[in-house]
C-alpha cells in the first residue's frame, strides 16, 4: 500500500512546552552521536499530541535529531502505526484482519465499521469522530477477533459488543479495553486449568493499568504529568517523576591522555563573518550534516565547502570540540575528506559551466 503525505498540511508544528521536555530526556538516552535512535518515540509522541502526522511534525522531529528530513519519512512511511493522514477525531479502530481473527469474525467487525463508521477505510464517520482500518496480526491471536484502538487492545469482540464501544468511544467514554466477553485475560474459554488465583482479580495487569491511566485514545499533551513516566508498582511510589529503576549514572566520555592538550583557540580555523558574494555552499550535502548542523555551522562561520577541505588536524580536533553539538563528528564522518570531494566536484561543474558557448 501506497504510504503518502496528505495533500493538505498544517502551516506548522509544534511540541507543547511539556512534550518538548518529554522528548529532550528521551533524546538524552542516547549516546552522542546516536540521537536519531529517538525517532520513533519522538513520533509516536507528535502522533498522540497531533492525532496524526504531518509533514511539519516530521520536520520537526528531523531538525531535533539532525536527521535528513527523507530518513525520517522513511521511517513513518515503513510503520503503518504512523497515521499519514487525519484520523477520527476521536478513535482511529484498528481492526485485525490476520488468520486467528479473521477465522473468528473480523470481516464481521469490519462489516460494522463500515456501517457504523465509514465505508472506506481512514476516511472519517459523518461527526469526524471514528475512522477505521484493517491491520496485521497485533499478537493477540488467542483473544480473536480483536481490534486495537488508540493504545489499548480490545479483544474477544463480537459485532455486538463492537458497536457498543464505538458507540461508547463517539459519546466520550472509555471503555475499558482488554477481553470482552469476561475473560480474565487469555486462559481457556472454558475458565483457567493454572494461576487460578490471579484470575480471582477483578482485571488483569494490563487492563488495570490502562484504565488507571484512562489515556487510550486521548491526546497527550504533557500536562498529564507523572503518568507518563515508567510506572512503579503500587505502595512504592515515593515519587512517581522517579524512574522505577535506577539506571547506573551513564560513562562519562573518556577523559584526554594526561599529556593531550585540549584544543586551543590558536587552532581555530579561519571562520567568515558570511559566506563569500552571499551564496553559500549546500553544507547538507556532507553526510552527517542535517539542517540543524548546517545552522550551527553557518553561525560559527562555516559556510563554504573549501572552509572544511583545507582543515589541518589540529583545526579539526579544534572543530571537532567547538563547533558541533555531537562531538568528535567533524573526524568520526571524515568531512574534510568529503569536503574535498564536493569541492572538486562544484570546481569542475563551474568549469563546464564556464566553458559552454
Ligand atoms: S491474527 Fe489477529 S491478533 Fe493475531
Amino acid at each position: 500500500m501506497l504510504r503518502r503525505l496528505h495533500p493538505e498540511q498544517p502551516e506548522s508544528f509544534a511540541f507543547t512546552d511539556a512534550n518538548m521536555a518529554w522528548a529532550q530526556e528521551q533524546i538524552k538516552k542516547y549516546p552522542d552521536g546516536r540521537q536519531a535512535s529517538a525517532v520513533i518515540p519522538l513520533l509516536w509522541r507528535a502522533q498522540e499530541q497531533e492525532g496524526w502526522l504531518s509533514k511539519p511534525a516530521l520536520e520537526s522531529v528531523a531538525d531535533m535529531l539532525d536527521m535528513a528530513y527523507i530518513r525520517v519519512l522513511e521511517v513513518a512511511t515503513f510503520y503503518f502505526m504512523f497515521q499519514l493522514k487525519p484520523v477520527g477525531s476521536v478513535a482511529h479502530i484498528q481492526i485485525c484482519g490476520t488468520t486467528s481473527c479473521m477465522l473468528l469474525g473480523s470481516e464481521d467487525l469490519i462489516a460494522v465499521c463500515k456501517k457504523e463508521i465509514n465505508e472506506q477505510p481512514y476516511l472519517p464517520s459523518e461527526d469526524g469522530k471514528l475512522s477505521w482500518e484493517e491491520v496485521e496480526c497485533l499478537g493477540a491471536c488467542t483473544n480473536a477477533p480483536m481490534a486495537q484502538i488508540g493504545k489499548d487492545y480490545y479483544e474477544d469482540l463480537t459485532e455486538d459488543n463492537l458497536r457498543d464501544l464505538l458507540a461508547g468511544f463517539a459519546r466520550g467514554e472509555v471503555p475499558k479495553p482488554g477481553p470482552q466477553n469476561g475473560r480474565f485475560a487469555a486462559e481457556p474459554l472454558g475458565g483457567p486449568t493454572s494461576l487460578k488465583t490471579l484470575s480471582g482479580e477483578a482485571e488483569n495487569g494490563s487492563v488495570a493499568l490502562a484504565t488507571a491511566f484512562g489515556d487510550t485514545v486521548k491526546r497527550i499533551d504533557g500536562s498529564e504529568g507523572p503518568i507518563w513516566t515508567a510506572p512503579v508498582p503500587v505502595g512504592q511510589q515515593k515519587n512517581t517523576l522517579e524512574p522505577a529503576v535506577k539506571k547506573p549514572a551513564p560513562k562519562k566520555a573518556k577523559s584526554p591522555a594526561k599529556d593531550e592538550k585540549p584544543p586551543s583557540d590558536e587552532e581555530k580555523p579561519d571562520l567568515l563573518s558570511a559566506p563569500r558574494g552571499g551564496q553559500p555552499d549546500d553544507l547538507k550535502k556532507i553526510k552527517g550534516v542535517g539542517p540543524k548542523l548546517e545552522k550551527e555551522l553557518n553561525v560559527a562561520g562555516v559556510f563554504h565547502f573549501d572552509q572544511i577541505a583545507g582543515w589541518s588536524v589540529a583545526e579539526v580536533t579544534w572543530a571537532d570540540q567547538h563547533l558541533v553539538s555531537f562531538k568528535g563528528r567533524v573526524s568520526r564522518d571524515n568531512w574534510v575528506g568529503q569536503a574535498k570531494e564536493l569541492q572538486s566536484k562544484t570546481e569542475k561543474q563551474t568549469h563546464t559551466e564556464e566553458k559552454k558557448p
